[in-house]
């Protein structure tokens, strides 16, 4: 039944390059249908006819996907009462029949849900889960489901420049803005196959949006020229239930790319209607080209960002101001709490809490709490640093009650192996979503929903407005992420920001039944490989807690170790976070130190600020753990330390020799791709185990132990 509900925009001057396999759609129920046939054609190998559900009759055996609005089928079969418990965007899919008729029907309140309900119903058929008496039914938990594209920086899925397929090269942005020069013809509008297989590949995890430029924002996204690229792009998004958003920089109205219409340095003041009517404007032509368009999300005051503090202001003023200037035209600010201004504490990790927890909790002239607006959505990234391999949860998670609060999860791997190294990253946004705050209500009982999901879902503190933001890992290779595996992250992060509750393991185990072989043997393989792969690299690289330890020089910026360094300033050096000396290891932010630990809730406060109780994994970044420290193991920290470091390396050495026996079961391109990298992944593990090791045991003084194995 696609093709009837015209709702969305056509835009006549789209067009795909020139020898495309992929073809626009208009509608959403258009994709749907070319999904299905698509999908079933491949699974089934023939064709797949198309019926049009005219008057209710379809053949037996037909799959009918719709609304009941759209469709007489799901209207016959499908109430309206079981519709409205699946929500907005989710989806029901059952066998029914009439007479010796035997239909499946995908149903859903809307278009997108329908879309997505296809896409469910497609991943069953793939995982081969028996499709008789299906009775089935998603919904997500979460609204804003997002990715943010960093576009040329931290992205490890680039083809053009190494020539090697896209599994080596950093650069390589999956969308192409601007003329510039012979490839002008391969620049938007023009829409190329990439863009529909990338839009096919998020919608089928149920992504709603893209903010489509880095956060290190350049203000050109905002002029005229940019508008109209970006306008193309989102027409051919849309029907995938995809809209765009762009990074703003704060001091965009200072670009003399936007005269006569700029503003004065004086102006910038967040609170002042010179202000808000510059990006009132702003936001009303990116409206006009882009209907549907999300808002923007900001970087301020970080890592040389401008913004309010430049003006005497602070982020409640920052972000309010901006929201005032697109709330009449229904647009959202997402304003990242990735701060760590000196000034504020010694502690870069205690910062943000500090700036932001009190604009949160000021009482406002109508009795309530909280000063920002209601179309902000804080954004926060999983941990107080920056995304490190394995950090304790962000203190600010159940600490911003009054505020709508996004969670910011890293998929490119820019501290997790980069294109190189086989991460499987669901378990670690797992190890996160569910970690408990044991946040309190202001009476200092606990809440019963608390975990870190619950805080991001609303569930816990009764938050419509929900988000999780992706940093995404999308490249112009052709698999689109580079290393064949790095598409499994993508795919957890959708699948997690759908429902939280999911499994990675279950995760994983689907994506390797779509994506590599449907053998039991080989899926239990290569998932068993999959799921021990992170604590594997947590292991080499920054075991027992210790944290931000890699080197900076380009091009290998945040991929190999750097122990031993200090970079001119304390927040970005390996050196002050190891604090390594004769007594030990480790940072300390316990109630002797820096106290970070007081940030969180009382009972998560009192077990991270013990050394005997905060968990072993999470030790350094809580802890300065002396050498002799006696660990559960019954190693003592040195000899636990240095374990933990052999047995990274020993998985990844695992891995590849698990790999070399899947030969006979994996296509041979694929196959031998991986295999590549593996070698070199196991190489550069062990470069971190004895760079590091070396390095601590100048201080510890003490022997490598013999069960940690040979170092080189
Ligand atoms: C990290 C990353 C930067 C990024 C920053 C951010 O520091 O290295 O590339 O700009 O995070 O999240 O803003």
């Amino acid at each position: 039944n696609a093709g009837r509900n015209k709702a969305h925009r056509h835009t006549p001057n789209l067009t795909m390059a020139t020898g495309s396999a992929e073809r626009l759609v208009e509608t959403t129920l258009e994709a749907a249908r070319n999904e299905l046939t698509r999908g079933l054609g491949g699974l089934l190998d023939r064709d797949v006819p198309v019926w049009s559900d005219r008057g209710g009759q379809v053949p037996d055996g037909a799959v009918v996907v719709g609304t009941r609005d759209s469709s007489t089928v799901v209207r016959r079969y499908v109430s309206a009462r079981d519709l409205a418990s699946v929500g907005a965007e989710g989806y029901l899919i059952r066998s029914v029949s009439r007479g010796r008729h035997e239909v499946t029907v995908i149903a859903a309140n809307t278009d997108v849900g329908a879309l997505y309900g296809t896409f469910a119903f497609l991943r069953h058929l793939q995982t081969q889960r028996p499709i008789a008496n299906l009775n089935i039914s998603g919904s997500p938990k979460v609204e804003h489901r997002h990715l943010n594209y960093w576009e040329t920086e931290r992205l490890y899925a680039g083809n053009d420049e190494l020539g090697d397929g896209g599994l080596g090269g950093e650069t390589g942005a999956i969308f192409n803005f601007a003329a510039t020069g012979a490839s002008a013809h391969l620049n938007l509008p023009v829409i190329l196959d990439r863009y529909i297989v990338a839009a096919r590949a998020l919608a089928s995890v149920g992504i709603t949006g893209i903010t489509i430029n880095n956060v290190n924002a350049n203000p050109v996204y905002l002029t005229r020229a940019y508008i109209q690229q970006e306008a193309a792009l989102a027409d051919a998004l849309r029907p995938y239930g995809i809209r765009l958003a762009v990074s703003a920089n704060y001091a965009a109205p200072l670009d003399q790319r936007f005269a006569p219409d700029t503003l004065t340095r004086e102006q910038l003041d967040p609170t002042s209607t010179e202000f808000q009517g510059w990006w009132n404007r702003r936001a009303r032509e990116l409206q006009a080209a882009i209907p549907d368009f999300i808002g923007f999300t900001v970087k301020a005051n970080s890592e040389g960002q401008p913004g309010p503090q430049d003006h005497g202001k602070d982020h409640g003023d920052g972000a309010n101001g901006l929201a005032a200037a697109v709330a009449p035209l229904g647009m959202t600010i997402f304003w990242r709490t990735f701060v760590y201004n000196p000034d504020v504490d010694t502690d870069r990790l205690k910062r943000a809490y500090l700036e932001f927890a009190p604009i949160d909790d000021e009482p406002q002239p109508d009795g309530t709490r909280g000063r920002f607006a209601d179309n902000v959505f804080l954004q926060t990234k999983n941990g107080p640093l920056d995304f490190q391999a394995r950090e304790p949860i962000h203190p600010m998670f159940g600490r911003m009650e009054n505020t709508n609060q996004a969670i910011e999860l890293q998929i490119t791997q820019e501290y997790t192996g980069q294109g190189t190294m086989l991460t499987y990253l669901g378990p670690m946004w797992e190890e996160v979503l569910t970690t408990d705050t044991y946040a309190t209500d202001r009476q200092g009982r606990l809440l019963d929903k608390r975990r870190v999901g619950n805080i991001v879902d609303g569930s816990a503190q009764g938050h419509r407005d929900t988000a999780v933001v992706g940093v995404a890992n999308l490249g112009n290779a052709d698999n689109l992420t580079g290393h064949h595996f790095s598409q499994a992250n993508l795919f957890a992060f959708g699948r997690l920001a759908w429902d939280w509750t999911l499994d990675a393991e279950d995760i994983a185990t689907d994506w390797v039944r779509m994506t590599w072989n449907n053998r039991d043997d080989v899926v239990e393989t290569i998932v068993a490989m999959m799921m021990g792969s992170w604590e594997a690299l947590v292991s080499y690289q920054t075991p027992l807690g210790i944290g931000h330890q890699f080197e900076f020089s380009n091009p290998a910026d945040h991929y190999g170790p750097g122990p031993s360094v200090w970079f001119g300033n304390d927040d970005w050096s390996p050196v002050h976070y190891n604090k390594a000396d004769s007594v030990g290891l480790g940072y300390d932010r316990s109630p002797t130190g820096s106290d970070l630990a007081a940030q969180y809730f009382p009972t998560l406060a009192a077990k991270y600020g013990d050394i005997d109780t905060v968990p072993e994994n999470l030790m350094m970044w809580f802890h300065h753990v002396p050498w002799d420290h006696r660990m559960r193991s019954g190693r003592i920290f040195w000899d636990e330390l240095v374990h933990r470091y052999q047995m990274g390396v020993q998985y990844v050495t695992g891995m590849r020799h698990t790999w070399d026996a899947l030969e006979p079961y994996l296509d041979a391109r694929r196959f031998a791709e991986v295999r590549a990298k593996l070698a070199k992944h196991e190489a550069d593990a062990a470069d971190w185990r004895d760079t590091c090791v070396n390095y601590w045991q100048e201080f510890s003084g003490r022997p490598v132990p013999v069960d940690g194995g040979p170092l080189s």
